[in-house]
């Protein structure tokens, strides 16, 4: 039987019949509740003008994410709190310190955007360390382009926003009242699996693993749902009819991050954000930039890296490095579990090595390795929020240091994205490096068998002479980056904004 969709909202709790499904928080919040302080920009998740906070239990407490409600479904909601822009305002109708330091600065340069610019600043001005006397610390300039790097502007520019979020943390502070938001959600956490349905199309949130593997088993053809920032845009951009929508969200098992010494396993449910900083613990240098780069804040606090893989696009940012380092996908479903090497998975175009009835439950990273050297790249028109026209990844270890005189590669892994059908191995690149030494000739004779692993296509992008010599050109760059005098670390070292806690208080 069908349940409403409830959630918390403005001090309350707020239940929902009858929407579609696939209707969007944004336009619940927007055509329905007429809460129009949230706007639409691009409803694709690129320009941040309907920039939400949404609540959740973590760990017995409340914790606050920032996320584009233009590509988020409702019924994602369920069980949560949404907090908006008009909520900044303080009970007494004073303006919250990221109000005030935007006036002051004159940061509000545009009623599209500043909204979305608000919220941002919120989620960050929440996750700043809090003095005893409960100011916030304030954020560095690295921290706050990161907070920012959903939030497009393309009339002024940014200095004023960057000015308010430093003076933010400079007014007389504000707590979020939380107490009963924490004790309503709680309550609903104790939920049994949400089953909602409107206009013949049903919406599915399982609690558990069990729950899932039965879900799929009966409904093989429902379109999973995880972060939505795919699905969302199959729903706001192609209009495409879904049917029945299983999300997993809120199934218990997919939320965890398991590290061994041997592997990071990353549950299919965890956010990119969680799951890139769990792989920054252990590739702090490798995987910081491509954690910064990869998409925004707001994408990476919705998306996963579960949906990434799954989705499987071949110029998708994870793929190529997962590979490289020889991750594994582990598929579960009524067949049982299985674990499969990521670059198998991918058979062709858009399509996968998934049976009917399953799904991608986790994936599996081996820690760093001996003597290993691993770098993966991102090239794209802008730094922010810009999809890859290649994005290349390089795994290689030695038979001791590769700036040793005499160093020879042991094993290279090689994988690509933007070059292909779909993120793929370059077999003739690496067989070109195998057991040789780490010379410079070596290094040539890769980048040229690089043509025999490839044939890209040329796009919007980037044209297929143009990914070639960049595929090629990436290679060198690794080499150099492996070298005794190392020209290009202190570099990448410097664009690395450290992630801060999810907003918590
Ligand atoms: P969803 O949208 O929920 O699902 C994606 C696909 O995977 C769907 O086919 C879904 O059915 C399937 N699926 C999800 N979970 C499972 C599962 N457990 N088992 C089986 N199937 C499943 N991508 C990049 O690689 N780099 C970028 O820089 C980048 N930038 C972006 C910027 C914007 C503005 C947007 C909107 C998207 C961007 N993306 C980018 C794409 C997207 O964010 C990623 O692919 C993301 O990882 C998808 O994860 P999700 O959880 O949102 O997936
Ligand atoms: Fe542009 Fe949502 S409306 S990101
Ligand atoms: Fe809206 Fe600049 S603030 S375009």
């Amino acid at each position: 039987m069908s349940q409403p969709i409830q959630f918390h909202f403005r001090g309350r709790i707020h239940s929902v019949e009858g929407a579609a499904p696939t209707r969007t928080i944004l336009q619940h919040l927007r055509e329905d509740l007429h809460c129009i302080g949230t706007k639409e920009g691009c409803a694709e998740g690129d320009c941040g003008a309907c920039t939400v906070m949404i609540g959740e239990v973590k760990d017995g407490k409340l914790a606050f994410k920032a996320v584009n409600s233009c590509i988020q479904l409702l019924p994602a909601l369920d069980g949560r709190a949404l907090l908006t822009v008009e909520d900044l305002q303080q009970a007494d109708g004073s303006l919250h310190p990221v109000q005030q330091a935007l006036v002051a600065c004159h940061g509000s340069q545009c009623g599209f955007c500043t909204p979305g610019f608000a919220m941002s600043l919120w989620a960050l001005y929440l996750a700043l360390p809090v003095a005893a006397d409960g100011t916030r610390t304030a954020p560095t300039r690295l921290q706050i382009d990161d907070a920012l790097s959903g939030n497009l502007c393309r009339c002024t520019g940014y200095r004023p926003i960057i000015d308010a979020a430093q003076r933010m943390c400079t007014l007389a502070p504000v707590t979020l009242e939380q107490e009963a938001m924490l004790a309503t959600l709680n309550a609903m956490e104790q939920a049994p699996m949400h089953h909602y349905a409107a206009g013949g199309q049903q919406f599915f949130a399982p609690r558990s693993l069990d729950e899932l593997i039965a879900l799929r088993a009966a409904h093989p053809d429902a379109c999973m749902v995880a972060g939505g920032t795919d699905v969302g845009l199959w729903v706001t951009k192609q209009f495409r009819v879904l049917g029945d929508l299983i999300y997993i969200g809120r199934v218990r098992e997919l939320q965890a991050i398991v590290e061994t010494d041997a592997a990071l396993t990353i549950g299919a449910g965890v956010s990119l954000e969680d799951a890139y900083n769990a792989m920054c613990g252990e590739y702090p240098l490798e995987l910081s930039v491509m954690r910064q780069r990869f998409g925004s804040v707001l994408v990476r606090n919705a998306g996963t890296l579960g949906g990434n893989v799954a989705n499987g696009s071949p110029i998708g940012d994870s793929m190529p490095w997962l590979i490289a380092l020889g991750a594994e996908v582990i598929l579960n479903g009524s067949g049982g579990r299985r674990g499969l090497a990521l670059e198998e998975f991918y058979l062709g175009y858009q399509q996968k090595d998934l049976r009917p009835g399953e799904f991608v439950e986790a994936v599996r990273i081996p820690t760093r390795r001996e003597h290993q050297r691993f770098r993966t790249y991102k090239i794209a028109k802008r730094f922010d929020q810009d999809i890859s026209a290649v994005c290349a990844a390089f795994a290689l270890t030695f038979n001791g240091e590769p700036t040793a005189a005499g160093a020879t590669v042991v094993t290279a892994r090689i994988a690509f994205g933007g070059m292909a059908a779909t993120p793929a191995r370059a077999r003739q690149a690496e067989a070109a490096l195998t057991g040789q030494p780490w010379s410079e000739a070596v290094l040539h004779a890769a980048m040229a068998a690089l043509a025999q692993d490839y044939v890209p296509l040329s796009d919007m992008r980037a044209s297929a002479a143009y990914r070639m010599k960049v595929a090629q050109n990436l290679l060198h760059r690794f080499w150099l980056e492996t070298r005794a005098e190392a020209p290009l670390l202190p570099t990448a070292l410097d664009a690395f904004a450290p992630a801060l806690p999810e907003s918590a208080a």
